[in-house]
Protein backbone atom coordinates (compact mmCIF):
# COMPACT_ATOMS: atom_id res chain seq x y z
CA UNK A 1 0.00 0.00 0.00
CA UNK A 2 1.71 3.38 -0.78
CA UNK A 3 0.20 5.44 1.40
CA UNK A 4 2.19 8.21 0.63
CA UNK A 5 0.57 8.70 -2.02
CA UNK A 6 -2.84 9.19 -0.85
CA UNK A 7 -3.87 12.39 0.31
CA UNK A 8 -6.51 11.76 2.78
CA UNK A 9 -8.29 15.11 3.89
CA UNK A 10 -11.31 15.94 5.48
CA UNK A 11 -13.56 18.88 3.08
CA UNK A 12 -14.99 21.43 4.79
CA UNK A 13 -17.12 24.72 3.77
CA UNK A 14 -14.52 26.79 2.20
CA UNK A 15 -11.74 25.34 3.99
CA UNK A 16 -12.51 26.30 7.50
CA UNK A 17 -12.36 23.39 9.13
CA UNK A 18 -14.43 24.02 12.07
CA UNK A 19 -13.15 21.60 14.46
CA UNK A 20 -10.98 21.06 17.39
CA UNK A 21 -9.54 17.97 18.70
CA UNK A 22 -8.55 17.04 22.38
CA UNK A 23 -6.69 13.98 22.15
CA UNK A 24 -6.63 12.29 25.64
CA UNK A 25 -4.54 8.86 27.16
CA UNK A 26 -2.39 7.51 30.00
CA UNK A 27 -3.37 9.42 33.74
CA UNK A 28 -5.72 12.21 31.71
CA UNK A 29 -7.73 9.58 29.76
CA UNK A 30 -8.12 7.53 33.78
CA UNK A 31 -9.47 11.16 35.48
CA UNK A 32 -11.67 11.70 32.33
CA UNK A 33 -13.35 8.09 32.66
CA UNK A 34 -13.39 8.70 36.52
CA UNK A 35 -15.20 12.05 36.14
CA UNK A 36 -17.94 10.79 33.32
CA UNK A 37 -18.90 7.57 35.37
CA UNK A 38 -19.19 10.13 38.09
CA UNK A 39 -21.51 12.65 36.35
CA UNK A 40 -23.51 9.60 34.97
CA UNK A 41 -24.32 7.87 38.69
CA UNK A 42 -25.26 11.63 39.40
CA UNK A 43 -26.99 11.70 36.10
CA UNK A 44 -25.71 14.83 35.80
CA UNK A 45 -25.88 15.48 31.75
CA UNK A 46 -24.90 18.32 30.23
CA UNK A 47 -25.78 18.11 26.41
CA UNK A 48 -24.23 20.15 24.13
CA UNK A 49 -26.23 19.34 21.15
CA UNK A 50 -29.87 18.67 22.38
CA UNK A 51 -31.23 15.12 21.41
CA UNK A 52 -34.65 14.79 20.65
CA UNK A 53 -35.64 11.16 20.30
CA UNK A 54 -38.64 12.61 17.38
CA UNK A 55 -35.57 13.15 15.31
CA UNK A 56 -35.86 9.47 14.45
CA UNK A 57 -38.58 8.14 12.25
CA UNK A 58 -40.39 4.98 12.57
CA UNK A 59 -37.64 2.97 9.89
CA UNK A 60 -34.86 4.46 11.74
CA UNK A 61 -36.34 3.29 14.74
CA UNK A 62 -36.74 -0.36 13.51
CA UNK A 63 -32.81 0.26 11.95
CA UNK A 64 -32.03 1.12 15.56
CA UNK A 65 -33.98 -1.67 17.23
CA UNK A 66 -32.29 -4.25 14.84
CA UNK A 67 -28.51 -2.50 15.81
CA UNK A 68 -29.24 -2.79 19.53
CA UNK A 69 -30.43 -6.67 19.12
CA UNK A 70 -27.28 -7.62 17.15
CA UNK A 71 -25.02 -6.09 19.41
CA UNK A 72 -26.40 -7.18 22.89
CA UNK A 73 -26.72 -10.58 21.22
CA UNK A 74 -23.17 -10.51 20.57
CA UNK A 75 -22.25 -9.05 24.16
CA UNK A 76 -24.45 -12.20 25.43
CA UNK A 77 -26.71 -9.14 26.71
CA UNK A 78 -30.62 -10.78 27.20
CA UNK A 79 -33.10 -7.88 26.40
CA UNK A 80 -34.74 -7.85 29.87
CA UNK A 81 -31.19 -7.84 31.91
CA UNK A 82 -31.20 -4.22 32.59
CA UNK A 83 -28.14 -4.26 34.88
CA UNK A 84 -25.90 -5.99 32.49
CA UNK A 85 -27.17 -3.36 29.83
CA UNK A 86 -26.71 -0.94 32.29
CA UNK A 87 -23.34 -2.18 33.15
CA UNK A 88 -22.46 -2.07 29.38
CA UNK A 89 -23.49 1.88 29.39
CA UNK A 90 -20.94 2.54 31.66
CA UNK A 91 -18.48 0.70 29.83
CA UNK A 92 -18.82 3.32 26.93
CA UNK A 93 -17.30 5.77 29.42
CA UNK A 94 -14.24 3.78 29.94
CA UNK A 95 -14.08 4.26 26.60
CA UNK A 96 -14.83 0.47 25.91
CA UNK A 97 -11.33 -0.05 27.48
CA UNK A 98 -9.29 2.05 24.40
CA UNK A 99 -6.04 3.47 25.57
CA UNK A 100 -7.16 6.94 23.75
CA UNK A 101 -10.04 8.96 23.62
CA UNK A 102 -10.58 12.18 20.98
CA UNK A 103 -12.47 14.86 21.86
CA UNK A 104 -14.13 16.43 18.65
CA UNK A 105 -15.29 20.19 19.61
CA UNK A 106 -17.18 22.76 17.46
CA UNK A 107 -16.88 26.09 18.11
CA UNK A 108 -19.78 27.00 20.43
CA UNK A 109 -21.10 29.18 17.47
CA UNK A 110 -21.55 25.98 15.48
CA UNK A 111 -25.43 25.02 14.36
CA UNK A 112 -26.08 21.75 11.96
CA UNK A 113 -24.18 23.48 8.82
CA UNK A 114 -20.93 23.48 10.67
CA UNK A 115 -21.89 19.82 11.76
CA UNK A 116 -21.85 18.75 8.68
CA UNK A 117 -18.08 19.24 8.39
CA UNK A 118 -17.12 18.26 11.70
CA UNK A 119 -19.14 14.95 10.77
CA UNK A 120 -16.64 14.61 7.73
CA UNK A 121 -13.81 15.15 9.74
CA UNK A 122 -14.83 12.74 11.58
CA UNK A 123 -15.24 9.90 9.26
CA UNK A 124 -11.77 11.04 7.53
CA UNK A 125 -10.38 10.65 11.06
CA UNK A 126 -11.86 7.10 11.49
CA UNK A 127 -10.83 6.00 7.76
CA UNK A 128 -7.22 6.95 8.41
CA UNK A 129 -6.95 5.20 11.79
CA UNK A 130 -8.43 1.95 9.47
CA UNK A 131 -5.61 2.56 7.40
CA UNK A 132 -2.89 2.42 10.27
CA UNK A 133 -4.60 -0.84 11.83
CA UNK A 134 -6.23 1.37 14.38
CA UNK A 135 -9.42 0.53 15.55
CA UNK A 136 -12.23 3.04 16.59
CA UNK A 137 -15.47 3.64 18.07
CA UNK A 138 -17.65 7.17 17.64
CA UNK A 139 -19.29 8.21 20.57
CA UNK A 140 -21.98 10.32 20.66
CA UNK A 141 -22.96 9.83 24.27
CA UNK A 142 -19.77 11.69 25.01
CA UNK A 143 -21.56 15.38 24.02
CA UNK A 144 -24.10 14.40 26.56
CA UNK A 145 -21.39 15.75 29.37
CA UNK A 146 -19.49 18.41 27.69
CA UNK A 147 -19.35 20.27 31.08
CA UNK A 148 -17.33 16.95 32.83
CA UNK A 149 -15.15 17.16 29.70
CA UNK A 150 -14.62 20.31 29.79
CA UNK A 151 -14.01 20.60 33.43
CA UNK A 152 -11.54 17.87 33.13
CA UNK A 153 -9.65 19.51 30.53
CA UNK A 154 -9.48 22.47 31.44
CA UNK A 155 -11.32 24.26 28.35
CA UNK A 156 -13.84 26.96 28.66
CA UNK A 157 -14.91 26.97 25.21
CA UNK A 158 -16.31 24.83 22.11
CA UNK A 159 -19.06 22.14 22.10
CA UNK A 160 -18.70 18.20 22.19
CA UNK A 161 -20.15 17.14 19.02
CA UNK A 162 -18.84 13.36 19.44
CA UNK A 163 -15.65 11.65 20.70
CA UNK A 164 -13.52 8.78 19.42
CA UNK A 165 -12.05 5.74 20.99
CA UNK A 166 -9.21 4.40 19.47
CA UNK A 167 -6.74 1.48 19.95
CA UNK A 168 -6.07 -1.93 18.86
CA UNK A 169 -8.94 -3.76 18.55
CA UNK A 170 -9.72 -6.93 21.35
CA UNK A 171 -9.77 -9.82 18.58
CA UNK A 172 -11.04 -12.23 20.65
CA UNK A 173 -14.11 -9.88 21.84
CA UNK A 174 -17.08 -11.81 19.73
CA UNK A 175 -18.62 -8.10 19.47
CA UNK A 176 -15.86 -7.23 17.56
CA UNK A 177 -16.23 -9.71 15.08
CA UNK A 178 -20.31 -8.35 14.49
CA UNK A 179 -21.28 -6.66 11.41
CA UNK A 180 -24.10 -4.26 11.46
CA UNK A 181 -25.14 -4.17 7.94
CA UNK A 182 -26.22 -1.23 6.08
CA UNK A 183 -29.46 -0.69 4.58
CA UNK A 184 -29.80 -1.43 0.46
CA UNK A 185 -28.67 1.14 -1.49
CA UNK A 186 -32.04 1.05 -3.28
CA UNK A 187 -33.64 2.40 0.42
CA UNK A 188 -31.25 5.24 0.50
CA UNK A 189 -30.28 6.56 -2.80
CA UNK A 190 -32.61 7.41 -5.97
CA UNK A 191 -31.20 8.24 -8.97
CA UNK A 192 -32.65 10.32 -11.70
CA UNK A 193 -31.98 10.44 -15.60
C1 LIG B 1 -22.26 10.33 15.21
C2 LIG B 1 -22.15 8.94 15.79
C3 LIG B 1 -22.42 8.72 17.12
C4 LIG B 1 -22.26 7.46 17.69
N1 LIG B 1 -22.44 7.29 19.02
C5 LIG B 1 -22.19 6.11 19.59
C6 LIG B 1 -22.21 5.99 21.00
O1 LIG B 1 -22.48 6.94 21.74
N2 LIG B 1 -21.90 4.78 21.54
C7 LIG B 1 -21.55 3.72 20.77
O2 LIG B 1 -21.25 2.65 21.30
N3 LIG B 1 -21.52 3.80 19.41
C8 LIG B 1 -21.81 4.98 18.81
N4 LIG B 1 -21.74 5.11 17.45
C9 LIG B 1 -21.39 3.93 16.64
C10 LIG B 1 -22.62 3.36 15.91
O3 LIG B 1 -23.45 2.70 16.82
C11 LIG B 1 -22.14 2.43 14.78
O4 LIG B 1 -21.37 3.15 13.86
C12 LIG B 1 -23.31 1.79 14.02
O5 LIG B 1 -24.12 1.05 14.88
C13 LIG B 1 -22.82 0.89 12.89
O6 LIG B 1 -21.91 -0.06 13.39
P1 LIG B 1 -20.46 -0.18 12.75
O7 LIG B 1 -19.92 1.21 12.63
O8 LIG B 1 -19.70 -1.02 13.73
O9 LIG B 1 -20.63 -0.84 11.43
C14 LIG B 1 -21.90 6.36 16.86
C15 LIG B 1 -21.67 6.58 15.49
C16 LIG B 1 -21.79 7.84 14.96
C17 LIG B 1 -21.52 8.07 13.50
Amino acid sequence: MQRENVFLAAPSNSNTQPWTVDVVSGPARDRLSEALLVAHAQRHLSVDFPYRDELYTDLHRRRRKHFGETVYAALGIARDDHPAREAHNAESLRFYGAPHVALIFAPTTADERMAADIGMYGQTLLLAMTAYGIASCPQGLLGFYGNTIRDQLEITDGKVLFGVSFGYADTAAPVNHTRIPRAKLCETTRFHR
